[in-house]
């Protein structure tokens, strides 16, 4: 464990640990939008920025991204000094000049006291904030069929050629994982379409509702060891099989314990 000072507070941490998870852990609302549970940190929306300094530092002072810097004993941070809000708030500018419509974007830069940027807004402007969060969750969960293409204003997220990927599987985790729901998916019945692709949804076959695509079940299937027949069932029919046999355990253990 190491010990350290955030924003005048002492506290203790584990060494090697993101000083974004110290400071959230205590409460203190740090901007960090590229930043998911599911993937590992990537240090590219840069608003988690912070300022370090230690004793030993006579007065020299960093700024560093919080998500990627580890905690250090006697670091001493501030997460709202001056400078570091004057950092974060010419970064929400220009984060409004890419996404002037975007709902989180416009919250976070009034937060900041900006209500429209300095900037020249980016012709046709989106939702897509290039967190990375949609291609790092892809990536991670093994099919890597979407990455960032292209630089400048017309960077974006787009499947390889900007054609139907083939190694897409439709498991629809980079939309569920994508801040601002700029992801489009269409689920139809059985059908499902995401990224241009369509794909077949199985059937659960007690509800009757549609689980998880054809694709996605034959990848875990193959991959993560589960049976295919696992997929034959929703996650809701297998909820209240669950909850049946825990009822039938916990009636048997009561009929045991009164005999
Ligand atoms: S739906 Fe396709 S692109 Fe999205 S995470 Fe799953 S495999 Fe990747
Ligand atoms: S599509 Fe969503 S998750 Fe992907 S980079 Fe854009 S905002 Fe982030
Ligand atoms: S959350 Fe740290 S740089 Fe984006």
């Amino acid at each position: 464990m190491v010990s350290l000072t955030i924003n005048g507070k002492v506290v203790r941490a584990e060494e090697g640990e993101y000083l974004l998870a110290v400071i959230r852990r205590m409460g203190i609302d740090v901007p960090a939008l590229c930043d998911h549970a599911a993937v590992e940190p990537y240090g590219g929306c840069r608003l988690c920025m912070v300022e370090i300094t230690k004793e030993s530092w006579d007065g020299w002072k960093n700024y560093v991204t919080a998500c990627l810097y580890p905690a250090e004993q006697d670091l001493i941070v501030n997460t709202h000094s001056e400078k570091v809000i004057e950092l974060r708030t010419s970064l929400l500018d220009l984060f409004l000049a890419r996404n002037p419509e975007t709902p989180l974007i416009q919250k976070l830069a009034a937060d900041h006291g900006l209500t429209k940027t300095s900037f020249e807004v980016v012709p046709e402007p989106n939702d897509c904030i290039l967190c990375g969060i949609c291609t790092r969750v892809c990536d991670e969960m093994g099919f890597a069929a979407i990455s960032m293409v292209n630089r400048g204003h017309g960077r974006e997220v787009a499947p390889p050629l900007n054609e139907a990927p083939p190694d897409c599987v439709g498991c629809l985790a980079c939309a569920q994982a994508c801040p601002t729901n700029y992801i489009k998916f269409e689920d139809i019945g059985t059908t499902r379409k995401i990224w241009g692709r369509e794909f077949e949804l199985l059937t659960c076959e007690k509800t009757g509702r549609p689980t998880i695509t054809r694709e996605f079940a034959a990848f875990l299937s193959k991959h993560r060891d589960i049976p295919e027949e696992y997929f034959k069932v929703n996650d809701e029919a297998h909820r209240d099989e669950l909850a049946s046999t825990m009822g039938r355990i916990t009636r048997w253990s009561v009929q045991e314990e009164t005999k």
